[in-house]
């Protein structure tokens, strides 16, 4: 029987994923930084990241890095073309200097967009409906995507996954949660379509499974791909816990290097995700659009519903999905204590994704390895998430 301390040290040590090595086993969380104005990347980017490196971590991740303009939720994200070569070359160059490893979100928000640059006149997604993130700029509604449309997005995800590797990506994550473009393919709720995208589990997982494909082909056999997945979409009619073992299952059979089990969706139930406080509040206070913040007020009470913050608050349910693949498990949500990091390695998890508590103190991989006992200091206020589109971008507003 191995020892707390012995799974500790196996979460400090150097790892594995498909061809990448890694310092250890702690990864940073996707979490949209927010400091891209008009979707370049600026020094504050840069600064974020490699105060993270600093801190000891083994990869970071460039959040939500969109594969075109138009899957862009707004017009300050990053999408992938050439005109960011150089700079997002000189960022990873800078991280990797640190001797950290970089991975990029690869995103597509579908029929979720209140991006004013978008090429066509509404953001497409699997069926035609409501664009619930662009009601208040009046972008009411999102269509249907053709089949055409399909084929043209897988070949955005092949043209993107080509162009991050090319400029020093060492790994990929496809968003295949939250409710963002893929989820919503997945999703009985959003994905009403009757041809062979439409239906079954198999059928709504087509498209997730061709973008796998796709990116597969084009970066290689040995280069890591990882999925975000969303465990439950928390709401009536949406993904469960059962549908993700099968998802899981999927992507496993289809070669993805490592699944990230999380949960919720942006748009209709996002407290899953995080637990704890209601950012609702800070929400409001730092949205400027009049008429935002009245369908915030309206809508919040409804989409923001209480689930009290505990420590690791999926494993039971990503214990499951451990049990039925086979490629690496990465944890993500509420591990933010040595005590925890210990645990899920006894589990079996294969590495570990930090999100807010990296927010509140870069140093803590640095900090947990050096003190046995460590926990975070971070309360889940979820004050954090509400400064997405805070002009100096994310931050802990207690410690940051
Ligand atoms: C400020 C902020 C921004 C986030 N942006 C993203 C994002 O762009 N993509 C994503 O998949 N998850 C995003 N998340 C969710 C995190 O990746 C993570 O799933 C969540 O914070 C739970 O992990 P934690 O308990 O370690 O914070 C964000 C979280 C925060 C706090």
């Amino acid at each position: 029987m191995k020892t707390a301390n012995a799974h500790l040290q196996r979460c400090f040590s150097p790892a594995r994923l498909n061809g990448l090595e890694l310092k250890n086993r702690l990864l940073k969380a996707g979490t949209f930084e927010g400091m891209s104005p008009g979707g370049v990347p600026s020094q504050r980017l840069s600064d974020f990241h490699r105060r993270i490196a600093q801190g000891g971590i083994a990869m970071t991740t460039l959040g939500y890095c969109a594969v075109t303009n138009d899957g862009r939720l707004n017009e300050n994200m990053l999408y992938m073309h050439d005109g960011l070569r150089p700079a997002l070359t000189e960022l990873i160059q800078q991280l990797h200097a640190l001797d950290t490893k970089v991975s990029g979100q690869m995103g597509f928000g579908g029929g979720f967009s209140k991006n004013r640059q978008l090429e066509r006149k509404r953001p497409l997604g699997p069926s035609f409906g409501i664009n619930l993130l662009g009601v208040a700029q009046g972008m009411l509604f999102c269509d249907a995507m053709s089949l055409n449309d399909i084929k043209a997005l897988i070949k955005s995800y092949q043209r993107a996954a080509a162009f991050m590797k090319s400029v020093g990506f060492d790994c990929l994550e496809i968003h295949f949660g939250h409710g963002y473009g893929l989820c919503q393919f997945m999703s009985p709720k959003t994905n009403r379509r009757t041809d062979d995208y439409g239906g079954s589990l198999l059928n709504r997982m087509r498209l997730p499974l061709q973008v796998l494909e796709a990116v597969r082909s084009t970066v290689g056999e040995s280069f890591p791909i990882i999925g975000k997945i969303s465990l439950t979409e928390g709401v009536s009619g949406g993904l469960d816990y059962d549908d993700a073992v099968e998802i899981a299952r999927l992507l496993d059979s289809a070669g993805i290097d490592g699944i990230i089990t999380s949960g919720g969706t942006s748009t209709m139930n996002p407290m899953i995700m995080f637990r704890g406080d209601s950012f609702l509040p800070p929400m409001l206070k730092a949205e400027p659009n009049p008429l935002m913040r009245m369908m915030l007020r309206l809508s919040g009470p409804f989409i923001f519903k209480s689930y009290p913050y505990e420590e690791l608050y999926f494993l039971e349910q990503a214990k499951r999905i451990r049990e039925a693949v086979q490629c690496n498990l990465i944890y993500v949500g509420g591990a933010s204590s040595n005590d925890s990091f210990a645990r899920l390695m006894q589990e079996g998890f294969d590495f570990i994704q930090l999100g807010r508590t990296l927010l509140s103190d870069p140093d803590l991989p640095q900090q947990a390895q050096s003190s046995e006992h460590y926990a975070s200091r971070c309360v889940h206020c979820n004050e954090c998430v509400a400064t997405i589109e805070h002009p100096a971008g994310i931050h802990c507003p207690r410690f940051g």
